[in-house]
């Protein structure tokens, strides 16, 4: 038997400052090569989730395993794109792609080569040497796009990583992620509040209500991979992402 690349049982959190639980009874169980999509209004705890996997923070019942460890020992095989692209100020587009491998300790020639090409990847290889300030928002995600592959990660956890980017912009990541994850065999939990992104990118879709967060849904994308923009025109995923709107709507009114 496999064991699940990501299992939760029982999980609550609780924050000390807050008198209600964030999220309740969260069970789930992801198999490695999932793409799971979480939707569900503001504030029902989709970021505090992921943080929870990460290791960032601790569940104040149940536990998490990540391969089989517990989130802080399973922080090698983890990466992070935050819903702010957080990136250091002082240190150039490269320099900020780096700065894992960097702590990691590689030679130079290695890091130079790896980060030519996760820039190449995320399409900003002409403004490597730029510092964070002088790019978009839609640039900044990219780079801490680039800044999480770096450590060759096996499970990716993405809150909302294309928000800010138009919508051409966003579709063409979205077939981008697909296409190296498909190359790299990552497990990916990914955040958003576009019902469309989640349906055309996932295998998987959890809905979570709110007050406290927890489960109301999982919804399995019957979709075949490679997805590609002739996906987003078939009248199946139409269908779906109007079962998936509705299904979110009932649990916003619930
Ligand atoms: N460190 C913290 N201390 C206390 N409360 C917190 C903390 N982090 C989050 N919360 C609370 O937990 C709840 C869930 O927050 P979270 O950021 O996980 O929501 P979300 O679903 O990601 O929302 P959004 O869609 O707006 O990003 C909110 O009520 C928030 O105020
Ligand atoms: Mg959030």
């Amino acid at each position: 038997m496999t064991i699940p690349e990501v299992l939760f049982r029982g999980v609550g959190k609780r924050f000390a400052s807050g008198t209600d639980a964030v999220l309740t009874g969260i069970d789930l169980s992801i198999e490695r090569g999932e793409f799971v999509s979480i939707i569900g209004p503001s504030g029902c705890g989709k970021s505090t989730l992921l943080k929870l996997v990460a290791g960032l923070s601790s569940c104040s019942e149940g536990e998490i395993r990540v391969n089989g460890m517990t989130p802080a020992n399973a922080r090698e095989i983890v990466s992070f794109v935050f819903q702010d692209a957080t990136l250091l100020p002082w240190r150039t587009v490269q320099k900020n792609v780096a700065l894992a491998l960097e702590l990691e300790g590689r030679t130079r020639a290695e890091i130079a080569k790896t980060t030519e090409g996760l820039l190449d990847l995320v399409g900003l290889s002409h403004v490597a040497g730029h510092y964070p300030r002088h790019l978009s928002g839609g640039m900044k995600m990219r780079v801490s796009i680039a800044r999480a592959l770096a450590t060759k990660p096996r499970i990716l956890l993405m809150d909302e990583p294309f928000a800010a980017l138009d919508e051409m912009t966003r579709d063409r990541m979205n077939e981008e992620l697909l296409r190296l994850r498909e190359e790299q065999n990552w497990t990916v939990l990914f955040v958003t509040h576009s019902v469309a992104e989640a349906v055309f990118l996932s295998s998987r879709v959890i809905v979570l209500a709110p007050h406290p967060g927890r489960v109301a849904q999982d919804i399995v994308v019957n979709l075949p991979y490679p997805r590609t923009a002739a996906t987003r025109e078939s009248k199946t995923f139409d269908e779906i992402v109007n079962r998936t709107s509705k299904l979110l709507r009932e649990t916003h009114r619930a």
